[in-house]
C-alpha cells in the first residue's frame, strides 16, 4: 500500500489507517477472534497505522491490540493513541482530564496495556476546557523528550487551538471527522493545518456505517451500539440520509466500485495530507475498504459525488447534543 506522511514532522504510514474502536463495543458486541484476525489482515495488506484510545472499552482495545500485535516488529506499525476521556461505571462519559499529571498517568497505563515502550502518536481525545492546551501539549512534549512518545497529535479541536498547540511543539496530525457528509473542517481547520504543515487523519469516513452502503432504514442499533444515539441514524433523519446514499450508489455503480470504496476514496482524494481511517471490525468489511486506496477519482467523479451529496446535505448532527458542545467544528 502507498504511504502518506502525517504533516511535515509526522511518520510516513499507509495511506489508509485502521481504526480499532469498533472492536471494543462502540458499535455493539464485537467478536474478539474476528477483531484480531482483522488486525492481522490489515497488517498483511500493508496497513501500518492503527488508531486506538485508552477509553475504548475502558482499556479493552489496547489489550486487544497488544494481543494482536504480539511478536510483530515494533517498527513495522505505528500506534496512534487518544487519552483523556473519563468513564463512569455502568457506562457513559464523565468529561475530560488533560492536566499534565493526568497525561503522564494515562500514558503509563497505555504503555503497560499495549506492552510497548513508546506510542507513535499521542493525542488528547478532546479539549479539556479547564486546562490550557499549552499545558497538555507541554506535558506530552516532556514525554517525547523522555522517549515514550514519538509525535504529538490533536483531536476534534478548532483552528485557534491548533495554532496554540503547534507553538508549543510541532503537531503531526489532527484527527477529526471528515467525510462526504461531514465537511465542517473545510472552512477554517483544513486551511490552518495546511498553513502549518499538519496532517489530517479523518475518521467517520463511512459515517460510522451510515454512508457505507450497508445501512438500511429498518436496521436498528443493537445493545451498546452508539449509533442508537446518533442523530443522523434517528428515525426521520436516516431516511433522508439514506436517500443521499442511493445517489452515491448510482455514482459508485457507474465507477464500478462499492459505495464504501467511493466514500473512502473521496476522503483520500482531498489531498496527500489527508489520511482516512477505516473502522473495520471484520475481515469482510476490511476487504471491501482496502481497494479504495487504489481507486482514482477523476474530476468528473468528484463532481458527480458533490452533486449527489452537496455540502450540508445530511440531516442531523454528527453527535448527540451533549457531545457537540465539546467539538472544535460543527457538522
Ligand atoms: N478522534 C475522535 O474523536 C474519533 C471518534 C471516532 C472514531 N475515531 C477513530 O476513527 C476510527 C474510524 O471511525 P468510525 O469507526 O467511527 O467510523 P467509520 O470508519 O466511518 O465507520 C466504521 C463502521 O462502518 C461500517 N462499515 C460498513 N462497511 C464498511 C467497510 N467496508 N469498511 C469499514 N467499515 C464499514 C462498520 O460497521 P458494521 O461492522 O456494523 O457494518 C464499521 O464499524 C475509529 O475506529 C477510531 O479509531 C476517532
Amino acid at each position: 500500500m502507498r504511504t502518506r506522511t502525517l504533516g511535515s514532522t509526522g511518520p510516513a504510514v499507509s495511506m489508509l489507517g485502521l481504526g480499532a474502536m469498533g472492536m471494543s463495543g462502540a458499535y455493539g458486541e464485537a467478536d474478539r477472534a474476528e477483531s484480531i484476525a482483522t488486525v492481522h489482515a490489515a497488517l498483511e495488506a500493508g496497513v501500518t497505522l492503527i488508531d486506538t484510545g485508552d477509553f475504548y472499552g475502558a482499556g479493552h482495545n489496547e489489550l486487544l491490540l497488544a494481543e494482536a500485535l504480539r511478536g510483530r516488529a515494533r517498527d513495522s506499525y505505528a500506534l496512534s493513541v487518544k487519552f483523556g476521556m473519563l468513564l463512569r461505571p455502568g457506562g457513559g462519559f464523565g468529561g475530560n482530564d488533560a492536566r499534565p499529571e493526568a497525561v503522564k498517568n494515562f500514558l503509563t497505563h497505555s504503555l503497560t496495556r499495549l506492552g510497548t515502550d513508546h506510542v507513535d502518536i499521542y493525542r488528547p481525545a478532546r479539549l479539556d476546557p479547564a486546562v490550557p492546551i499549552e499545558e497538555t501539549v507541554g506535558a506530552i512534549k516532556e514525554l517525547v523528550e523522555a522517549g515514550y512518545v514519538r509525535h504529538i497529535g490533536l483531536s476534534e479541536v478548532d483552528a485557534a487551538t491548533i495554532r496554540r498547540a503547534h507553538a508549543v511543539h510541532p503537531i503531526s496530525d489532527l484527527q477529526i471527522e471528515y467525510s462526504v457528509i461531514s465537511r465542517a473542517v473545510e472552512a477554517d481547520v483544513l486551511p490552518t493545518l495546511r498553513e502549518l504543515g499538519i496532517g489530517l487523519t479523518a475518521y467517520g469516513v463511512l459515517g460510522r456505517g451510515l454512508i457505507s452502503g450497508h445501512w438500511t432504514a429498518g436496521r436498528t442499533a443493537g445493545p451498546g451500539d452508539s449509533r442508537g444515539f446518533g442523530p443522523r441514524f434517528a428515525s426521520g433523519n436516516v431516511e433522508h440520509n439514506l436517500a443521499l446514499v442511493a445517489e452515491l450508489r448510482r455514482v459508485a455503480e457507474a465507477k464500478g466500485c462499492t459505495v464504501a470504496q467511493l466514500v473512502i476514496a473521496w476522503v483520500a482524494a482531498q489531498g496527500e495530507d489527508v489520511l482516512p481511517l477505516v473502522g473495520a471490525r471484520t475481515r469482510e468489511r476490511l476487504a471491501e475498504a482496502l481497494p479504495a486506496a487504489e481507486l482514482h477519482l477523476t474530476a468528473d467523479d468528484l463532481a458527480a459525488i458533490e452533486k449527489a451529496v452537496p455540502p450540508g446535505a445530511a440531516r442531523g448532527d454528527r453527535y448527540p447534543a451533549a457531545f457537540m458542545a465539546n467539538l472544535g467544528v460543527g457538522n
